[in-house]
């Protein structure tokens, strides 16, 4: 079986990568010795590649990253690729939520997206690269105490509920992070 290092620190995503792709892969935590990557790109792309890079250079494993984005349609497509930093330094997932509700206020068009790029990367230069996307709406309020990040404030067409108020499984099933990690392991093959 192929070993990578997962290149997230990040503990939710962490955890969901490892509940999609399943006990068929074999991921190694992110040393807590490598530094955050800073994410420069322009691109989820571009963002997801420096971080699996970065893995690969500190580690000589082949390494699994991610990038996401929340794409709102009034919003031009913003927070998009700044999603993480979406109220400025110091960011947290409340201020975030709380800049985009805000920014939305009195406005009827709340559609949304979330875009995940996956991708792997190999000592040798190989790379594979999977998405996967997720349409819905972005709520009037804060609903639910499940997931992260946006979730309180993101239902996926056809539920009512939000990401945070599903269980993880649920919205593994649902979500763009689930889209683009079956994607990535349907093009790995057995590892
Ligand atoms: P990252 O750059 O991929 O770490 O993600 C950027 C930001 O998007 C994070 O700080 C979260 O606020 C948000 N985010 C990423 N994935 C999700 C998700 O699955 N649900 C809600 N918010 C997310």
């Amino acid at each position: 079986m192929t070993v990578f290092v997962l290149a997230s620190a990040n503990p939710d995503k962490a955890s969901e990568i490892r509940d999609i792709l399943g006990p068929g892969f074999d991921l190694l935590p992110r040393p807590g010795d490598v530094g955050e990557v800073d994410e420069t790109g322009e691109t989820l792309e571009d963002n997801a590649r420096l971080k699996a890079r970065a893995l690969v250079v500190a580690t000589g494993r082949p390494a699994i990253a991610d990038d996401t984005g929340l794409e709102v349609d009034a919003l031009g497509g913003a927070p998009g690729v700044r999603s993480a930093r979406y109220s400025g330094a110091g960011a947290t997932y409340e201020s975030n939520v709380a800049k985009l509700l805000a920014e939305l206020t009195g406005r009827s068009d709340r559609r949304a997206r979330f875009r995940t790029v996956a991708l792997a990367a190999w000592p040798d230069g190989r790379e594979v690269v999977a998405e996967g996307s997720v349409q819905g709406v972005i709520t009037d309020r804060v609903r639910g105490s499940g997931g992260f990040g946006y979730d309180p404030v993101f239902a996926p067409d056809g539920q009512h509920r939000t990401f945070a108020e599903m269980t993880a499984a649920e919205k593994n099933a649902w979500s763009h992070r689930g889209r683009a990690f079956r994607a990535l392991a349907a093009q790995l093959g057995p590892v």
